[in-house]
């Protein structure tokens, strides 16, 4: 009973996490090609509010998802477990850059181009498909 709680919890952080994840380049893509200074203003503000969203959500993702592990330790050994870590690992690599692009937006010197922030946001599309399917489906 414990370990479903802890498992809806997981999957809390995980939704919360990726709102921000996906969200979060999409902003970027409209404030490069901003050139107003109120509405730059009015995204920066709206980037650093998502970006705290988006910080709860990975933690609560993490810690919760380490907490589920503690409750079931015979995943472990699982190939699946493995390979969702490293997608995790990714995932974690991705939300620095985002931290990187917010700090760069507020002080108007990110030089992406939108058409580079667009790929950009395909990344977690497919680590969230793969991670889910890895979760659900366990393949190996
Ligand atoms: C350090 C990070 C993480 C750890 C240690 C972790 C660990 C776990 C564990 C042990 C389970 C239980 C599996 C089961 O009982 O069937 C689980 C379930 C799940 N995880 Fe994670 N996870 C992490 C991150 C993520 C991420 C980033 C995603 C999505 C992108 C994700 C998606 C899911 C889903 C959808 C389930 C539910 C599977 C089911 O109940 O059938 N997890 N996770």
């Amino acid at each position: 009973m414990l370990t479903l709680w802890l498992k809806a919890f997981h999957i809390i952080g995980v939704v919360m996490w990726f709102a921000g994840l996906f969200y979060l380049p999409r902003l970027f893509v409209y404030h490069a090609e901003a050139s107003e200074a109120p509405l730059r203003d009015r995204f920066k503000i709206m980037e650093r509010r998502l970006l705290v969203m988006t910080h709860i959500g990975g933690a609560f993702a993490i810690a919760f998802g380490i907490a589920t592990l503690a409750a079931e330790p015979f995943y472990l050994r699982a190939g699946w477990l493995h390979v969702k870590l490293v997608l995790v690992l990714l995932l974690v690599i991705y939300h620095g850059v985002l931290v990187k692009l917010v700090a760069d937006f507020r002080q108007d010197r990110c030089g992406w181009t939108p058409h580079a922030l667009r790929w950009f946001n395909e990344i977690p599309s497919v680590l969230l498909l793969a991670s889910v399917i890895l979760a659900v489906v366990k393949p190996f």
